[in-house]
This record gives C-alpha cells, sequence and structure tokens, in this order.
C-alpha cells in the first residue's frame, strides 16, 4: 500500500469510528499500524478494564476472539465487532467445554475451584469459579477458597509459574500457547550469548526451562514497566514480536531484542497477526463479524470476570 493510501485508509476508520461512536482496543501483540491508531492499546487485564469503563455503542476489539468475547460478555447491550472472526488462540482451543465439564463431572467428589485463564471461551469461562489474567494470576490465586483443591486450566506453564510464585499446589490443566513453548532453553541462551550484558523479559506462557533465564517474568502489560525502568540498556524481550512496537514506543532509549525460537528470528502469533487495518475500516463500515453469545451462557461467563476484577482493583 502506498503512503498516500494508508494515510485515506487511516482516516475512514477515525471518520467511521466518529460516526460509529466506537472505541478500538487493541492488544500489545496487534501489527503497529493498528495499536498506532487505537483508543487504547494493552494487556488482557487492561483491555477488559477498559471495555469495562468505555461509553462508546461500538467495541471495535483488535486482539483475539476470546478478548472481544468478554468485552461482549460484560457489556452485553453494546455492539462489540473484531476484524476477523477467524483469530482464535491455541490455549482456548486446547480446553473444549465439553471435556471440561466432562473432567468436573468424573471429579465432582474433590470439589475443584477452578480457577481459568482469560484465554478461553465463554463456555469455559461460564464452568469457571474466576477468571485471572497473566497480570493478575498470583493475586487471583492467593485469594482463592484454602480449603479446596484448585483446577488451573487451560495453561500448565502459567499455571506453573503461579505455583512457584504463590507455593499453592494446582492441577494443570494439559493446554499450552503453541507460540510460547516455541522459545527454547538453546535459543534463548543463544540469544543471551550474544548479548552477555542483555537482562531477559519472558511471558509466562512460557516453560520453565526459558522462564529460568529470565530476570523477570510478567504480563505484557508490566514488560513496559520492565523496559521503563530496569537500568540496562540491552534488553531481550521473549514473547509475541508486536510487544516490541509497543515497548520501542514506552522506553524509546532501549535497545529491544527479540527472543529468537528454534526456527524463527522473532515469533509472531498467527492468530494476532490475521487483523489488518483492512479488516478493521470493513468491520467499523458493516458492524461485522460481530459477536454474539447465547444470553444464559454469557450470564453464566459473567460472573468469573467480574469476581476478578473485583480482586483486581
Ligand atoms: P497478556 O494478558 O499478558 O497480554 O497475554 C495475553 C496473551 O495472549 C499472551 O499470549
Ligand atoms: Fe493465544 Fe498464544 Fe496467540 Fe496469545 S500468543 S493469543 S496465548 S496463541
Amino acid at each position: 500500500m502506498t503512503t498516500a493510501a494508508a494515510t485515506d485508509l487511516r482516516t475512514e476508520i477515525l471518520e467511521l469510528k466518529e460516526k460509529r461512536n466506537a472505541v478500538i482496543l487493541a492488544h500489545n501483540y496487534q501489527i503497529p499500524e493498528i495499536q498506532d491508531i487505537a483508543d487504547y492499546v494493552g494487556d488482557s487485564l487492561g483491555l477488559a478494564f477498559r471495555a469495562q469503563e468505555t461509553d462508546a455503542d461500538v467495541i471495535a476489539f483488535c486482539g483475539v476472539h476470546f478478548m472481544a468475547e468478554t468485552a461482549k460478555i460484560i457489556n452485553p447491550e453494546k455492539t462489540v465487532i473484531l476484524p476477523d472472526a477467524n483469530a482464535g488462540c491455541s490455549l482456548e482451543e486446547s480446553c473444549q467445554p465439553e471435556d471440561l465439564a466432562a473432567f468436573l463431572e468424573e471429579n465432582r467428589e474433590k470439589n475443584y475451584y477452578v480457577v481459568t485463564y482469560i484465554n478461553s471461551s465463554a463456555a469455559v469461562k461460564a464452568l469457571s469459579d474466576v477468571i485471572c489474567t497473566s497480570g493478575n494470576a498470583i493475586r487471583i490465586v492467593e485469594e482463592a477458597p484454602k480449603d479446596r483443591p484448585i483446577l488451573f486450566a487451560p495453561d500448565q506453564n502459567l499455571g506453573a509459574w503461579v505455583t512457584q510464585q504463590t507455593g499453592r499446589e494446582m492441577e494443570y490443566w494439559n493446554g499450552n500457547c503453541y507460540l510460547h513453548v516455541e522459545f527454547t532453553r538453546e535459543s534463548i541462551q543463544g540469544i543471551k550469548d550474544q548479548y552477555p550484558d542483555a537482562v531477559v523479559v519472558a511471558h509466562p506462557e512460557c516453560t520453565t526451562a526459558v522462564r529460568l533465564l529470565a530476570d523477570e517474568v510478567c504480563s505484557t502489560e508490566k514488560m513496559v514497566d520492565f523496559c521503563r525502568d530496569t537500568p540496562a540498556k540491552n534488553i531481550i524481550v521473549v514473547t509475541e514480536a508486536g510487544m516490541l512496537h509497543r515497548l520501542q514506543k514506552e522506553a524509546p532509549e532501549k535497545n529491544l531484542i527479540p527472543g529468537p525460537t528454534d526456527h524463527c528470528a522473532c515469533a509472531d502469533c498467527r492468530f494476532m497477526k490475521l487483523n489488518t487495518l483492512e479488516k478493521l475500516h470493513s468491520a467499523l463500515e458493516n458492524l461485522k463479524p460481530e459477536v454474539t453469545l447465547d444470553p444464559e451462557m454469557r450470564e453464566k461467563a459473567k460472573a468469573p470476570i467480574m469476581r476478578m476484577l473485583e480482586l483486581s482493583k
């Protein structure tokens, strides 16, 4: 696209935003062009709070489906659109509601307290006691009843990190992020060897072997604070590549180095990267793809999300 065409597209998106009384929310992993046009860019927790606060009629959610779905659960009266309806998530896929329901039924006598990562479908949230994000998982687990066993779904890596941080034993669902498990001990050690004075910040969806090489493990939003505050100039960022655009804007004086996988110099989430400016334009023009939910399920999914938001204030 020529620069002039890109400018026209941006202008049209901003006009459509006005016309629709829309707000554009974008996750830290979105392409730079989307981050730059958004009203707010942040992590799953920040985006959930923004979705709760907004008085716009339309929420244009530039992220993946579960994030837009969460915005709809909190705001049933608003129109929630996302640029590409196929923007899913491997963690969401790894925990099907029928499987979780069957597991809970088979283990009824255990009376699990189900803590579910926000990277899950509304139907799975509806089976949960409380939702968490990577930004508040430690707090949420610390607040869980002490007399009930915890089932942590669906990210076993995030779960293992939370156990390590809190000392709370949990059972983990067998799920993971297809992208974050591609960072390996070898790939991260290799880049550390190239930049011996660099610090490493990693997302908790990474495996334990990778997290052990990190100076800091945190949600994408907390990475912003870490990069601003660390005295180090060189920072290896072990998460999805879109994060570097946000970090470079927030900490322009730092040298940010994308964490490589074994086969790639930087890691793009194939779901997050489905969204484009053209698709955002079309979504605002046509109010489609729109997120819709069965009202009964939406109500069931809302309670554990609201519990999370209350606990995170
Ligand atoms: P954050 O909530 O830390 O932004 O993580 C979301 C996600 O999908 C990570 O892969
Ligand atoms: Fe899901 Fe992983 Fe993509 Fe995050 S990076 S949206 S966890 S597939």
